[in-house]
């Protein structure tokens, strides 16, 4: 085991049998050994950093209807919201204020906002905070799309591939196949975005080999950032009777995934903060280091409801802002308010710019 863990730890890849062998036998010693290995690679390459995000939730409307989210079309009992580009702008301003250099905009996936729409909201963000970076989070859309988007200013693209394991991931989403989502990954890649994949632990009928999968799979794509959360159920959701996802398998996929990927983008994600109150500290010790803080007014975050419990106080603005720095510098790290794009990365635009 320990001889595992320190290869890995060394050549940053293992075999997809190792890492099961991993996974199915890790007791509390071996444990600890995989957290301080992550911790020391995360060190390595980022030092004690830890780097925020202003998340904007602007629509809580959703075409699709993933058995897991509170989002779902199906579920009637959500009320629906949309923001205005104003009300967008207004928000990421204040954020901006508050010394965000990230605004994460996501949504269900949502035909109201057209394409134009979107280049529109994006290309006003970018003239106003130029030095500020974009992440976008809508779900499928075709190339085409992707590229307006990216030509309008956009910098990242987050896409859950949400389970590499095909059966499981058609049962989940009526309507969708994995191999579309890994295409849509493939292409955002291929257009220039800093891209972030990512799955959730805990969903029916998944073990041990389907994260194996996932894991594989974000080792072969080589995605810039990696969301990792525990499945919450929602009780207004076909999976209201199923348990939550484990928070301690959580950290190991979060941990195995710092060893995989040394250099990526890791947010301790708001999910792993429900199960327990230190959720957002214990992935931080993981090798977790991002932490996503939700920038609209607490009236908005609440319909914002992927699962139960999500918005637990509601502090917000600077007070959120002041309480969550605290947290992280108390657990023994620093913040950073930058940009904090990928360490390996340069963009086309500025490749192409370096040119002539
Ligand atoms: N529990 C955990 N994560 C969820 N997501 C959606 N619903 C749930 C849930 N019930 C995640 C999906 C999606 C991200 C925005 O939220 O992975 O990609
Ligand atoms: Fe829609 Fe995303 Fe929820 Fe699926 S997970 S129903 S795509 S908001």
């Amino acid at each position: 085991m320990e001889t595992l863990l320190k290869k890995l730890f060394q050549a940053n890849s293992l075999t997809g049998d190792d890492l099961l062998y991993l996974l199915n036998n890790v007791d509390a010693g071996t444990e600890q050994l995989l957290f301080d290995l992550a911790h020391k690679t995360r060190i390595k390459n980022f030092g004690k950093k830890v780097y925020l995000r202003g998340l904007l939730e602007f629509s809580n409307y959703c075409r699709q209807n993933c058995l897991y989210c509170g989002l779902r079309r199906d579920n009637r009992r959500v009320s629906r919201y949309r923001l205005s580009r104003e009300e967008i702008w207004r928000l990421c301003q204040r954020s901006y204020e508050l010394g965000f250099r990230t605004f994460v905009l996501q949504s269900g996936e949502d035909p109201f906002y057209t394409d134009d729409l979107l280049a529109d909201i994006i290309a006003g963000l970018k003239e106003r905070f130029p030095a500020a970076a974009v992440t976008l989070s809508l779900g499928e859309k075709s190339r085409h799309s992707y590229q307006r988007y990216f030509a309008a200013g956009a910098d990242r693209y987050l896409l859950r591939h949400e389970t590499a394991a095909r059966p499981l991931y058609e049962r989940l989403h009526p309507g969708m196949s994995l191999q579309n989502r890994q295409k849509c990954l493939q292409e955002l890649k291929e257009i220039g975005y800093q891209v972030g994949a990512g799955f959730i632990v805990g969903l029916p009928e998944q073990g041990n080999e389907e994260l194996v999968a996932d894991l594989l799979y974000l080792k072969n794509l080589q995605p810039h950032m990696v969301g990792i959360g525990p499945l919450i159920v929602h009780p207004d959701t076909p999976l209201r009777d199923w348990p939550n996802g484990s928070g301690k398998k959580t950290l190991l996929c979060l941990a195995l995934t710092r060893l995989l990927l040394p250099e990526v983008l890791l947010p301790a994600t708001t999910a792993l903060n429900v199960l327990s109150p230190n959720g957002l500290e214990r992935g931080l010790q993981a090798g977790a280091n991002v932490v996503m803080l939700n920038i609209a007014p607490a009236a908005i975050r609440v319909k914002y409801e992927l699962y139960k419990g999500r918005v637990q106080d509601n502090v917000e603005g600077p007070a959120l802002l002041e309480k969550i720095k605290t947290r992280i510098i108390r657990a023994g790290f620093s913040i950073d308010m930058g940009r904090g794009d990928h360490p390996g990365w340069t963009s086309n635009r500025e490749k192409e710019s370096s040119t002539d």
